[in-house]
């Protein structure tokens, strides 16, 4: 698939040299960066907010992928869009009026993602997978980088690319978020999936651009 994408996420980064390993994304095959927003409520783990996303936006040459796991997540797309988010996902769990949700971030000029977590069906998103760019299937139960992956995934990610066909949303994004290295990415990739998350694999390998462009070459 000569689509696909690596979005590495940053929340197995160095936070006390955040400004090189961002340097480190510019030069890489990572189209993407996958910034991990946690609230405390909705996960049980509190990452980063505004002033760090504000601090990447300001030295990424990349596109910007948020991932909120924030409960009630529309009190602050408005902040999220202005500190440099190019797409925001919000978890089908978190939001009670979800397709209103869905609006308010097109109409702010973002892409729009839905996540769903390890124990959500894919069946929630029938009345919304024609209105979003993106669906993300948590692959690991959200909160912490370094999980190990959970193989239903791959069966999941076949059932989102089955109803995203149905429903005629040929251009879907469907990523793949947690636990995910070498060896599950290319039935993953065959299964559908078309944005690789990756966190602990990335950062914690010897040679992270490396790593990057092997996990992009199993696309070709
Ligand atoms: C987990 C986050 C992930 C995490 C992935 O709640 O949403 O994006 O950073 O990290 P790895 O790839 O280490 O599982
Ligand atoms: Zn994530």
């Amino acid at each position: 698939m000569e689509n696909l994408i690596i979005a590495p996420s940053v929340l197995s980064a160095d936070f006390a040299n955040l400004g090189s390993e961002i340097h480190m994304l510019n030069e890489s095959d990572a189209k993407w960066i996958h910034i991990d927003i946690m609230d405390g409520m909705f996960v049980p783990n509190i990452s980063f907010g505004f002033p760090v996303l504000e601090a990447i936006n300001k030295i990424s040459t990349k596109f910007l992928d948020v991932h909120l796991m924030i409960e009630k997540p529309e009190r602050y797309l408005t902040q999220f869009k202005h500190a440099g988010a190019n797409l925001i996902t919000v978890h089908y769990e978190a939001c009670t009026h979800i397709h209103r949700t869905i609006q308010e971030i097109k109409s702010l000029g973002c892409q729009v993602g839905v996540a769903i977590n390890p124990g959500t069906p894919t069946m929630v998103l029938n009345e919304i997978i024609q209105l979003v760019d993106l669906v993300l299937i948590m692959s690991v139960n959200p909160g912490f980088g370094g999980q190990t992956f959970i193989p239903n995934s791959i069966q999941k990610t076949r059932d989102v690319k089955a109803l995203a066909n149905k429903c005629g949303n040929m251009n879907l994004k469907i990523e793949i978020d947690g636990g995910v290295s070498i060896t599950n990415a290319r039935d993953l990739i065959a299964a559908g999936a078309n944005v690789l998350v990756a966190g602990n694999f990335v950062f914690s390998s010897k040679n992270p651009k490396l790593t990057i462009s092997d996990l992009l070459k199993l696309g070709e």
